[in-house]
């Protein structure tokens, strides 16, 4: 069942009902102002970081679902009706909610009056506006009520959300006009503060919860609201809240727009007041002078808009399906950039308290946006290096404000080190900018000891090269890719975070998914020694890259599929031999993506393996047999029950690799089926069973094993967005940036005919046309450029041009 269809010309989805089969959201801002918004209004914003700088108050795991956001109530006579249909749920004639590109349009209608609300975040301000228009589609004079309504959070949500004994005392706001400032805590320590403000003249306004709703009355029901009146009530302590009164009176036909901002403001230290205890207002006056007019709105929503047509350019394919054309010039790019903004910190199943910036999370998100904005890509790059300890192990996390490490986590994550060297090479193949080795990083954020970024590559790799177990694989640490494999862990107690009880290290746990990793990266590294100019240092490296093939052909094949891992009593897991988890996902992508096993058919036989005992109707689960018991030594995984997150769910991540695998074996046909059965846009039709939104993946789908087979949960924030654009860009439609320039490597399914790519690379724009015609599925049998034809398939770096027509015919 479908509750929206694409709308594919303005690059929205467009849901049709309220009742969704969860929130399903949207992101505002592409800076540092940030908002959610599902397609109820609900959601809230924050400046920079989800945890101390949260501007609007959100209830997680609420009863209803999505309890909190920004609310326009219209009361027209007895009816008191919301265009999102939250809070009052009263129903609607006509609904729709519009998720676009960096904003949210919701329309309602009831009783032949209209509202819609616009919400974005305009490109350079730190504010959400929301402008409501109302429209009188009746043939009399309507006399309407508007009240709007946000909850502040008193900034630190965590410290909101749990220390009332003090809260409850600290709330102040100030109200001036049509503008409501709110300022806890601005009197002593901090200097910013919100502003929620209308272009209109109000007929009132509230500031205190217990004002404006009442005691025991609930968002649904503000009894100010049922009243038709505000109480004009200044919050002094308990729960701070912003509320505008309007008077609307519409003529038959008539419209109305009204523009709110909730905007966030900061002075310096010693400018914090205009008169004692009177917050200094210029930051917020010259924040909604610019927002006054509708002109000055639209204006903001173009730039807005412009904004993302350029950015989603850099990469456009046409072919005849036009899932896979939504998927990679829409959505995927977007999600990518959703993840490069927000890392894993908040969406409705992350809280935005906990977790930071993730270090192999944000190396890996890099992959898919660093063609986008490779200049913030840089810049993350060395945020990330800076963190790493000397020995080039790293922590497992850092904090997006200080950007220092989370001591709180550690370290000890053995395949951390070895994802930075993926992020550094694929963000020099796209911008052929070598200097960024050349940038100092610091060990620890002590910029004392910093050194050149290739030296904290070589410690990454020297890592691993030195922390190796009984066969020679490298030592797993807490865990590696697979969060939740924790083999030096032993917990036994409730409530012992499993990422960082027992000992970081453990002399004996080996993982064979690091030595894939290491083979794949450390190759990427030798490589880029060779332009680098560090001939010895590639041989070095190409010779330790051979041994770990080797210690995987030796302990880490099980005769149908590589080995998972070693635990600490040096039993293997992930193999024939074991009752439960015999085969897991990881290995066989990662192992194949590197080449392990081409030659002799291990790969082969691996990825069948792969195909015959993982996979289902909606995907490939992460292993089989479900762990059913708690196994102490093998940590989280087998505390979730069967067929959920790393136990056997279909962890989306990983389906892409698997796909990138089929693709070193020729397999075009597959790669694509691999890469069908999780896209969200191809599952649209079964939304009542996926439940998480089509136009984004999700992190996990519940795997055969479980009761809800075939769920979604944890959408938007996860790797699969960067993994699966890398899949389909450069192992499927092939176009692969190098060192030396673009390559051009399809592995399609043989049913498809042909498509055209436009890339912009390195400031050219490539105009690239695949004939498939002999209807294969892989192999460049001819290539022209401009017309004249070429050798191979990579195409040279182009100087005095800004357009390259490149033809390339498979066969
Ligand atoms: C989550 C984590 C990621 C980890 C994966 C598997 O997505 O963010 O770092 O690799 O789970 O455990
Ligand atoms: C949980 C999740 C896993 C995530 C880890 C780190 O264990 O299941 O996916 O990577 O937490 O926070």
């Amino acid at each position: 069942m479908k509750f929206g269809h694409f709308d594919d010309a303005n690059k929205e989805y467009v849901i049709s009902t309220p009742r969704t089969p969860l929130p399903w959201i949207n992101y505002l801002g592409s800076q540092d102002f940030f908002s959610l918004i599902s397609n109820t209004a609900g959601g809230y914003s924050f400046y920079k970081d989800a945890k101390l700088l949260r501007l609007t108050r959100y209830r997680y795991n609420n009863c209803p679902l999505d309890n909190g956001g920004r609310y326009y109530y219209i009361k027209d006579g007895d009816t008191i009706w919301n265009p999102g249909w939250q809070p009052t749920q009263t129903e609607l004639d006509s609904y729709s909610c519009r998720h676009g590109l960096g904003y949210t349009i919701i329309t309602g209608s009831k009783n032949q009056i209209e509202a819609t609300l616009q919400a974005f975040v305009p490109i350079h301000d730190n504010c959400e506006i929301n402008r409501i228009i109302l429209t009188n589609n009746s043939s009399s004079q309507q006399h309407l009520d508007l009240f709007s309504f946000v909850e502040f959070c008193l900034w630190n949500a965590q410290d909101d959300a749990s220390n009332f004994q003090r809260n409850f005392s600290t709330g102040e706001v100030e109200v001036l006009g049509n503008t409501i400032y709110h300022k806890t805590e601005y009197r002593e320590r901090r200097n910013h503060y919100a502003v929620y403000s209308v272009n209109r003249d109000i007929a009132g306004f509230d500031t205190s919860r217990e004002a404006f709703i009442g005691l025991y009355n609930g968002f649904a029901n503000p009894e100010a609201v049922l009243a038709g009146e505000s109480r004009n009530s200044i919050a002094h302590g308990w729960q701070p809240v912003g509320s505008h009164h309007l008077k609307v009176d519409l003529a038959p036909g008539a419209s109305e727009s009204f523009i709110f901002v909730l905007g966030y403001c900061e002075n310096p230290k010693d400018q914090k007041f205009e008169a004692p205890n009177v917050i200094n207002k210029k930051p917020a006056n010259e924040l909604l002078a610019k927002y006054q007019t509708d002109e000055q709105v639209d204006q903001a929503f173009q730039e807005l808009k412009d904004y993302w047509s350029r950015l989603l350019s850099t990469y456009t394919v046409h072919t005849d399906d036009e899932k896979l054309n939504r998927l990679v010039n829409i959505w995927n790019q977007y999600q990518c950039m959703v993840t490069f903004n927000m890392s894993r910190s908040a969406s409705y199943f992350e809280s935005g308290l906990g977790r930071g910036m993730g270090f192999r999370d944000s190396c890996q998100d890099l992959l898919g946006f660093v063609h986008l904005i490779p200049e913030r890509a840089r810049e993350r790059i060395i945020d990330i290096a800076n963190t790493q300890f000397e020995d080039g192990s790293t922590y497992h996390q850092y904090q997006p404000l200080t950007k220092k490490g989370n001591a709180d986590i550690g370290g000890g994550f053995n395949d951390d080190p070895l994802w930075l060297i993926a992020a550094v090479c694929a963000y020099i193949r796209e911008t052929g900018d070598f200097s960024i080795l050349d940038e100092k990083c610091a060990f620890d954020c002590d910029f004392s000891r910093a050194v050149p970024l290739i030296e904290h590559l070589r410690r990454s790799f020297r890592f691993t090269s030195t922390h190796r177990g009984p066969h020679s694989l490298p030592l797993i640490g807490r865990a590696d890719w697979n969060d939740c494999l924790n083999l030096n862990c032993f917990s036994e107690e409730p409530g012992e975070s499993f990422q960082t009880f027992g000992p970081s290290e453990g002399p004996v746990a080996e993982s064979v998914f690091i030595a894939g990793m290491y083979v794949k990266y450390g190759t990427e590294y030798a490589e880029l020694c060779d332009q680098t100019g560090l001939d010895e240092e590639a041989a070095e490296v190409r010779r330790n890259v051979k041994e770990m093939e080797t210690a995987i052909e030796d302990a880490g094949w099980d005769g149908s599929w590589f080995v998972r891992a070693y635990d600490a009593y040096g039993k293997a897991v992930g193999s024939h031999t074991c009752e439960e988890g015999q085969i897991y996902i990881e290995p066989q992508g990662m192992c194949v993506m590197a080449g392990v096993g081409v030659d002799d058919g291990k790969a082969e036989t691996a990825l069948k393996s792969v195909e015959q005992k993982l996979e289902t109707k909606y995907g490939i689960v992460l292993l089989q047999p479900a762990y059913t018991k708690y196994h102490v030594e093998l940590g989280e995984i087998s505390s979730y029950p069967p067929g959920y997150k790393e136990n056997a769910g279909i962890f989306c991540h990983n389906n892409p690799w698997i796909a990138c695998a089929e693709t070193v074996l020729g397999h075009g046909n597959r790669a694509f089926e691999v890469f069908r059965k999780t896209c969200p846009i191809y599952l649209e039709d079964i939304s009542e069973i996926h439940r998480t939104e089509p136009y984004v993946y999700c992190q996990m789908v519940a795997g055969i094993d479980a009761p809800t087979f075939g769920e979604g949960k944890n959408s938007w924030l996860t790797g699969t967005a960067a993994w699966t654009f890398t899949a389909m860009s450069q192992y499927i439609l092939g176009v692969q940036p190098t060192f030396h320039g673009l390559k051009i490597d399809p592995c399609i399914p043989d049913t498809m005919k042909g498509y055209t790519i436009d890339r912009t690379f390195r400031g050219v724009r490539y105009h690239i046309t695949v004939d498939n015609s002999a209807h294969v599925q892989k192999g460049v049998k001819s290539m022209t450029i401009d017309g004249s034809p070429v050798e191979g398939n990579v195409i040279p770096p182009v100087q005095d041009k800004t357009d390259v027509n490149v033809v390339v015919t498979l066969g």
